[in-house]
């Protein structure tokens, strides 16, 4: 029997520990969640001035014991297990959980948040993120990330008071398509540096990763019913190095990877132009029955497909079937772009006939503007990137634009006239530059209605590795994020640029090599 003495005793410590507690994890400054520097900006957010300690025996709850649930919980646990060292096991709950632990649910959000928007809820005693879809859950998560102190951010044990400022926080995209294009024909890269842009650009809800895979320089992507195309289209690459292709089992494997992050993958053949690669890998495929050289140098608009011939359309048909099998997102890109050798009366045929090999696959037609010089089938999408004219087009015959206007988009540019890699014949696009613009106003005759969304496009003439990847790629993506996500009205650069100088941090603690733009008030 314990005496009541003693029992009293034990229970004074415990209370004391709880206010410890309580105390230990307090913040040093009140907290305002309307003050955070969440990029991209949500839609409202309201705070009342509490904050949520997760502390070591924090679990994540989920409503049920579903493999999507589990794996979003799991996603979550990955993300926060490195720097705070807790255990963050998951556990499936009816009702609602006790105090001090993380609530991931897909009943109760509002039909307004859509598939990917969310709630989320920070009181003293639960945060809380409801959403209609899992894609939803998962970009609160990414809203949760930034609130945390960024060295939740490091791969290392951290010894810190892991406090999130009270408040709720709704949030949905204005566009549905956010984007990011990865060109791995100029220079090739690994699955794990293509993984490594998946975590990164995942942060910011960028939501679409449209690889590159075939052009003059090189062929990435193994096609099994026309081998040579890796085997020796994938053999080099700009400036000579050796190249390289992913097997189908790696590409699936990034698919799935993708997936898991709430990206799709929207694989890119590009024809008839920019072929090189597949010209010389094929002789048939040529115009004069001759294969070309490889090449490793940078000019464009001097290749194309033999448009005239039947075993061209099989090539398009078999690549497009075999790439077809491996991707889970709806869109098939076709390139078209800068075509300069194709005859006009060849190029249109050409593309009408590509788009109609894709629809019968199943899937949507994707196509730089040039595409609308023919015409565009149902469903069909115009990426938007140098012509207006050519976009207008498009919207006449009443399909849809991705934005990527290079001038504002294309982050192969580079910051200023000092930067030691890029192009500049887009223009100079410092960070301002990038964020500044409204796709919905950019272009008379293209509102908001004719858009799906925007996309951020990385050509690596010029780049050979992460670093540079990481170079050009931030800080300008999370503002092209913000204008994917975040309603017109919201954003403001004056106060954007203070979010993001706040985001060093967290780019330190993700070790990304970013440029330190003068224009912005970085806090490290
Ligand atoms: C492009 O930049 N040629 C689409």
């Amino acid at each position: 029997m314990i005496k009541k003495r003693t029992l009293s005793r034990i229970i004074s410590v415990m209370i004391i520990a709880v206010i410890l507690f309580q105390i230990s994890c307090k913040p040093e400054t009140p907290t305002d969640l309307t003050k955070e520097n969440v990029i991209p900006k949500p839609l409202t957010v309201a705070a009342t001035g509490d904050y949520f300690c997760l502390g070591k025996k924090a679990s994540i709850y989920i409503q049920e014991e579903t493999d999507e649930l589990k794996s979003i919980a799991e996603y979550l646990a990955g993300r926060l297990r490195p720097a705070t060292g807790f255990p963050l096991e998951i556990k499936a709950v009816s009702g609602t959980p006790g105090k001090g632990n993380i609530y991931l649910t897909l009943s109760g959000a509002d039909a307004s948040l859509g598939d990917e928007g969310y709630s989320l809820t920070i009181t003293k005693k639960l945060v809380t993120i409801a959403a209609n879809k899992s894609a939803g859950l998962f970009n609160g998560i990414q809203t949760l990330r930034q609130l945390l102190p960024a060295n939740i951010e490091m791969s290392s044990v951290q010894d810190l008071d892991w406090h999130i400022p009270g408040g709720t926080i709704t949030d949905y995209p204005a566009y549905n398509y956010r984007g990011v294009m990865l060109d791995v024909t100029r220079h090739f890269f690994t699955v794990e540096e293509v993984k490594r842009v998946i975590d990164l650009v995942s942060v910011y809800k960028i939501n679409h990763l449209h690889l590159h895979l075939s052009d003059d320089q090189g062929w990435r992507v193994e096609i099994k019913s026309w081998p040579n195309l890796a085997l020796y289209g994938g053999k080099t690459e700009v400036g000579g190095g050796v190249g390289g292709s992913y097997t189908q089992e790696q590409y699936g494997e990034l698919v799935k990877y993708a997936d898991a992050h709430f990206v799709t993958i929207v694989p890119e053949i590009d024809m008839p132009g920019h072929t090189n690669a597949a010209l010389a890998s094929y002789p048939d495929l040529n115009i004069s029955g001759k294969a070309t050289e490889l090449y490793t140098g940078t000019e464009v608009g001097f290749s194309t497909l033999a448009t005239k011939k039947e075993i061209t359309y099989k090539f398009v048909e078999d690549v497009f079937r075999e790439l077809a099998s491996m991707t889970s997102g709806p869109y098939l890109h076709i390139g078209g772009d800068e075509s300069h050798v194709t005859k006009k009366e060849d190029y249109i045929p050409f593309v009408e006939r590509v788009q109609d090999i894709v629809i019968k696959l199943g899937k949507t037609p994707i196509g730089w503007d040039e595409i609308s010089l023919g015409k565009l089938r149902p469903g069909s999408v115009a990426q938007y990137w140098s012509s207006a004219e050519n976009a207008n087009k498009a919207v006449s015959q009443g399909a849809k634009l991705l934005m990527s206007p290079a001038s504002r988009a294309y982050i192969d540019m580079k910051y200023d006239s000092t930067t030691a890699i890029g192009y500049t014949w887009a223009g100079l696009i410092e960070v301002d530059k990038a964020y500044n613009w409204d796709p919905a106003t950019l272009e008379p005759g293209i509102g908001r209605e004719n858009i799906i969304g925007i996309e951020a496009a990385l050509w690596t003439e010029t780049i050979t590795n992460m670093e540079e990847i990481e170079f050009l790629t931030f800080p300008r993506l999370p503002g092209l994020a913000e204008v994917g996500w975040s309603h017109s009205s919201l954003r403001n650069w004056d106060e954007y640029k203070i979010r993001l100088g706040n985001h060093a941090k967290r780019f330190n603690a993700l070790e990304i090599n970013y440029y330190p733009s003068k224009l912005v008030p970085w806090v490290e």
